[in-house]
């Protein structure tokens, strides 16, 4: 696709960032990031459960590629907050896919693995939903709403995303790295099973998408399946901590508001073979990582201390 206008949504949360960075990277995309702030220069304020404003956004900056990264993201504030998490999750979507259609935009959506119940395992892309919290039933319902409006989209489903980012939420690896640097115990679960994703990685994906004019449902996660605890070990590796304050756990001790998908893993073979998907290891992701933290003056290797 050459000089395409790209219009991204939830450009400031973590993947919407690097979906930025990625695209930008490149000379034939015209960015139009958005957010529900509007934060840094270039981007301008859209929320998107607002439908008169979506229309009105895509009618006018008639984007060829609309980039979904908005979500309600907390999972279990999903379970109180119903409503809202219904409106950005399934309705905000449906009103994205309707000004594409409308519009003549493809639209390229991000899902989860919590649309699975997590009893088996190693999902493919034929593998049957069934979400087990209203966070899963609200991106389910958001994806057969996009399915049923439109014919260009492509649906990834990611899980586990990590990364570092300016003012991202605290994601799992920035968690287990701020507990090691306060020296504070904690405990960490051994029966939620997945596969760990680089937001960065995440965003070359849709990258890919784009470049490759690519359609359907992918699934797309790093390649590795790791309990959190293994995967909180390779944190503590890479940032060079003692895991001796971290001790293993159970989900059922966590008394969480949602419930999760115990292994949510996935078979991610149609992205490898029809968009060329590689991942790197998640130890060499969370060197990646390490270093972007280091170089924004985010955490110190010789101190060990996130600034
Ligand atoms: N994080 C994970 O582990 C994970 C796993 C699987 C799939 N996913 C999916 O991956 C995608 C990206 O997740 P992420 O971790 O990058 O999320 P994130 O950091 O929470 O970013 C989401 C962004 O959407 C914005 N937003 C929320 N409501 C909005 C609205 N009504 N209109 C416009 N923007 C709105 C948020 O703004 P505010 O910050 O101001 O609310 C935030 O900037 C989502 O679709 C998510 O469901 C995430």
């Amino acid at each position: 696709m050459s000089n395409s206008r790209v219009l991204i949504t939830g450009a400031t949360g973590l993947l919407g960032q690097k979906v930025v960075e990625v695209f930008r990277r490149e000379s034939e995309f015209e960015l139009f990031p958005c957010d529900l702030s509007d934060g840094a220069e270039g981007y301008f304020s859209l929320d998107i459960t607002d439908k008169q404003k979506v229309i009105e956004s895509v009618k006018k900056l008639a984007p060829s590629v609309i980039i979904n990264a908005a979500a309600f993201t907390d999972v279990d504030r999903a379970e109180i907050e119903r409503e809202l998490a219904y409106k950005v999750n399934a309705s905000a979507v449906d009103y994205l896919a309707e000004a594409a259609a409308l519009f003549g935009s493809k639209l390229v959506h991000i899902s989860t693995d919590y649309v699975f119940n997590g009893q088996k395992g190693n999902y493919d892309e034929h593998s049957t939903p069934d979400p087990i919290s209203y966070y899963g039933k609200s991106k389910l319902a958001g994806e057969n709403l996009l399915r049923a409006r439109l014919r260009d989209f492509a649906i990834l489903r990611t899980q586990v995303l990590y990364g570092y980012g300016k003012g991202v939420k605290r994601n799992f690896v920035l968690w287990v790295v701020e507990k090691l640097s306060r020296r504070e115990r904690f405990f960490v679960v051994t029966d939620q099973i997945g596969n760990p994703t680089l937001a960065d990685e995440l965003a070359v994906a849709v990258l890919k998408v784009v470049q490759r004019d690519a359609r359907g449902l992918y699934n797309v996660s790093g390649f590795q399946t790791l309990s959190r605890f293994e995967f909180a070990e390779q944190v503590a590796e890479v940032f060079g901590f003692e895991p001796s304050m971290m001790s293993p756990s159970t989900t059922d001790r966590l008394g969480q508001k949602a419930r999760r998908p115990m292994n949510s893993s996935f078979i991610c073979l149609k992205a490898q073979t029809e968009l060329g998907l590689t991942m790197p290891t998640v130890k060499d992701s969370l060197y990646f990582m390490r270093q972007q933290m280091k170089l924004a003056g985010a955490f110190d290797p010789a101190s060990k201390i996130l600034l």
